[in-house]
């Protein structure tokens, strides 16, 4: 590994140890997604680090092809999980899914890594189930703790696996919500896990699924937080060598497609569902062991590129104004990596109270709240959060109505046409 900064260059993969790797894309020094900035004069000192990613030859993980320091990333995260109406519909959905499948109800108790505010535990227990949160994020564990829901802030260790055991018993079920592919030490995990898990416990990992991302191009996705892209082939490889196995995987809408992949002792209680092997057999007809499959990645970014530059740069020359929709995570990487700035977009809008006010990582586009967004100042919206696409256009009939439209960035440009 060598050190630039903060940030480290892979070079041993974390799921098999391998050192192959296939360059795939690279975007350049890029701020942290998530770092939004207050206004300033000058933006100088903000932090840059290399923002690519590279895939494994031997087990197709894909990787970013550096590693900013956890402890720059996470010890005061700005990230909040939303509580859209998709994302609460989607953890009541999270609880089913463990309750019906494998008999998480009342009484259970669960341990969730990366906790966050605590949305999800929320969740659990309101069905009666028992519940700990593990984040490192000190001021989130903060509002957590005033929910309600008891959080330990400290990152995920064979250290912490024990000391919880040894306090609160095995859980019958650890989860851990889009917060897997943001570890390095995965494998550190997974013992720690192993550690924790009576013959009938279970893992159970949601990450963005690695097929929808290439399939629909969402290559904003990739930023310094999200260090590996999973296939379920990938986390197969990487349970087999720690002594766990995939008995069973869900595919979600959430984060542009995301599978939830439920985990047990290789020698365990539960038996492997079918639908792992087919999605492993899907993942090979899609071309996952191909290298050709993430060249072709590349060139589709490169061709979304020119086509959101050019049909931005040609609305401007109309005289149209341009916002963004959200200022999430992967907006950052979208405008950053194709070098959209201040003259194409005039701000973003955004939801969350802590982005009002401040600029975005980069690009320093100022983020408005939407209730200070005036009717006239908007034609064309950039839905940079698309991943909540569906609830957006359903909120925003009455913009479409007179004569706004969306420009959606994948899975190629394209222009939600104004229903006036
Ligand atoms: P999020 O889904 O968390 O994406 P990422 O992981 O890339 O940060 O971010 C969605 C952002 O969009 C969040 O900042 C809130 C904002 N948002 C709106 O402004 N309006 C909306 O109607 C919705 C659903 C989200
Ligand atoms: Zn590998």
């Amino acid at each position: 590994m060598t050190s630039t900064g903060n940030a480290t260059q892979v070079t041993t993969c974390r799921v098999c140890g391998g050192q192959d790797w296939q360059p795939v894309v690279s975007f350049g020094d890029l701020p942290l997604a998530d770092s939004f900035l207050e206004p300033s004069d000058s933006y100088d000192a903000e932090p840059r680090y290399p923002l690519g990613v590279i895939c494994c030859r031997s087990c197709r993980l894909m990787s970013l092809t550096h590693v900013v320091d956890p402890e720059v990333l996470y010890r005061t995260y700005p990230y909040t999980t939303s509580d859209s109406e998709m994302m609460t519909k989607h953890m009541q959905r999270v609880v089913e899914i463990c309750g019906d499948r494998f008999g998480v109800t009342a009484g259970s108790f669960v341990v969730e890594i990366g906790s966050n505010t605590g949305s999800q535990l929320k969740a659990f227990q309101k069905a009666g189930i028992r519940t700990l949160g593990i984040d490192p994020a000190l001021n989130i564990v903060e509002v957590a703790r005033r929910r309600g829901v008891e959080t330990l802030p400290d990152f995920f260790s064979v250290e912490t696996a024990a000391s919880v055991k040894e306090k609160y018993g095995a859980p019958r079920l650890i989860l851990g919500r889009h917060v897997f592919a943001h570890i390095d030490d995965i494998s550190g995990v997974v013992e720690g896990v192993r550690s924790m898990l009576d013959p009938d416990g279970l893992f159970a990992i949601e990450v963005p699924y690695v097929v929808d991302m290439l399939q629909r191009n969402e290559f904003d996705t990739i930023y310094h937080e999200h260090l590996s892209y999973f296939g379920v082939g990938t986390l197969a490889t990487l349970f087999e060598r720690h002594g766990l196995k995939i008995v069973d995987v869900e595919r979600l809408p959430v984060h542009g497609g995301s599978i939830l992949v439920f985990a047990g002792l290789a020698d365990g209680t539960w038996a492997t569902r079918p639908i792992v092997e087919e999605l492993i057999a899907g993942e090979r007809a899609f071309g996952l062991d191909k290298d050709g499959t993430y060249e072709q990645f590349a060139l589709n970014f490169a061709s979304i590129k020119e086509e959101l530059v050019s049909l931005i740069r040609g609305l401007r020359a109309d005289g149209k104004r341009i916002v963004g929709y959200g200022a999430p995570a992967k907006g950052n990487t979208l405008l950053n990596a194709c070098g959209l700035g201040l003259d194409d977009l005039e701000f973003c809008s955004d939801t969350t109270e802590f982005k009002q006010g401040k600029v975005l990582p980069g690009t320093h586009i100022p983020v408005r709240a939407p209730s200070e967004v005036a009717v006239d100042e908007v034609d064309y919206y950039l839905l940079l959060a698309w991943n909540y696409s569906e609830e957006i256009l359903k909120k925003e009939q009455a913009f479409l109505a007179k004569g706004g439209r969306f420009i959606l960035p994948n899975p190629t440009p394209s222009v939600v046409p104004s229903q006036a």
